[in-house]
C-alpha cells in the first residue's frame, strides 16, 4: 500500500491529532484531501479546513472514508467512541489508539515515539505505521509493558529537561550572564549532547566521563550534583510519571 494512496482520518481533532497531522502533512506522507478530521464542535476543526484537511462532526463516517484511522480523543471519552465505531470496524482498518504514550511537543519537535500493536495487527500494518510516524521523527515498535514507562521517559520527560536547562541558564545567570543568552547557550548544549548520544551510541556514562578531566571543573561541578542526587530524583520522576499514567490508564 502506497502512503500517498492512504485516507488517514482522526477521530478527535486536539492538540495531539493536530499535531500528528501537521507532522504528517508537512512529510507529504499523505495529501491534506485524504485527511478526514472528526469532533463533535468546530472549536478545533477550523484549523483543520484551513490546512486543506476535511472535516466532519460524524465519527463514522471517519471510518467510512478512511483506512488509517487515529482514535485521539480524552482517553475517559474513548470507551464510548469505541462503542460507537464499532459496527463500522473492517478487517482494512489500522486502527491506533493515542490514548496514552506521546506528548504533543514529542509528536512535533522530539520526536521521539513508541507503539504497540494489537493481536491482530501484522508486519504490514506495523510497518506502514512506522513508516508514516518516522516523518514526525524517532519512531519505535515496542511491546505495550513499555507504553508507560515511555510516557514517563518521554512524554512528561521533554518537562524535566526543560527545568534542567532552565536550571543550567539560571546558574550561568547567578554567575553574571544575561538570561536570554545563558537561555541560547543551554539549548543548544542540551542538543548538542543528545546527538552525540545518538550519533556514537554510547552509554551516557562513558561520553560523561570522556569530558571530565581529572582535577577539571567538571568533575567538580558533577560532585555538585551527585550530592544534590541528581540521579536519583530524575529516576523518581520517571518512576512517579510512569506509575500515574498506568493509574490513568486503569481509571
Ligand atoms: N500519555 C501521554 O503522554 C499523552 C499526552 C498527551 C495526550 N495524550 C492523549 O492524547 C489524547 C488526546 O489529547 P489532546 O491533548 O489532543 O486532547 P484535546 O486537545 O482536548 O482534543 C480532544 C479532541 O477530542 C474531541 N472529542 C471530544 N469528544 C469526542 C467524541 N465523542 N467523538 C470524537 N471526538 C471527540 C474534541 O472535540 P472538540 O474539538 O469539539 O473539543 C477534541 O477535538 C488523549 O487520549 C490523551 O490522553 C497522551
Amino acid at each position: 500500500m502506497e502512503a500517498v494512496e492512504l485516507r488517514v482520518g482522526f477521530v478527535g481533532a486536539g492538540r495531539m491529532a493536530g499535531g500528528l497531522a501537521r507532522g504528517l502533512l508537512r512529510a507529504g506522507k499523505v495529501p491534506a484531501s485524504n485527511v478526514l478530521a472528526s469532533a463533535p464542535s468546530d472549536k478545533n476543526l477550523d484549523a483543520w479546513q484551513e490546512s486543506g484537511c476535511r472535516t466532519t462532526h460524524c465519527n463514522l463516517e471517519v471510518l467510512q472514508e478512511s483506512t488509517l484511522v487515529f482514535l485521539a480523543t480524552k482517553p475517559h471519552i474513548l470507551p464510548g467512541v469505541l462503542q460507537e465505531i464499532r459496527p463500522a470496524v473492517g478487517p482494512h482498518h489500522i486502527i491506533v489508539s493515542l490514548a496514552a504514550g506521546v506528548t504533543l511537543q514529542t509528536l512535533q519537535r522530539a520526536g521521539a515515539m513508541v507503539f504497540a500493536r494489537g493481536s491482530s495487527a501484522g508486519d504490514r500494518e506495523a510497518a506502514l505505521l512506522k513508516s508514516l510516524l518516522s516523518s514526525c521523527g524517532l519512531c519505535e515498535e515496542v511491546p505495550e509493558s513499555y507504553i508507560n514507562i515511555h510516557t514517563g521517559l518521554s512524554g512528561s520527560g521533554v518537562a524535566y529537561v526543560y527545568l534542567f536547562a532552565e536550571a543550567l541558564a539560571e546558574g550561568a545567570v547567578k554567575m553574571g550572564m544575561p538570561g536570554g543568552l545563558a537561555s541560547r547557550i543551554a539549548a543548544q548544549t542540551l542538543l548538542g549532547a543528545a546527538k552525540i548520544m545518538l550519533e556514537t551510541g554510547e552509554h551516557p556514562a562513558k561520553l560523561r566521563g570522556d569530558v571530565c578531566t581529572p582535577g577539571g571543573t567538571t568533575i567538580h561541578a558533577l560532585h555538585q550534583l551527585e550530592k544534590g542526587a541528581l540521579r536519583a530524583t530524575v529516576m523518581n520522576a520517571v518512576e512517579a510519571a510512569t506509575n500515574r499514567a498506568r493509574d490513568m490508564a486503569e481509571d
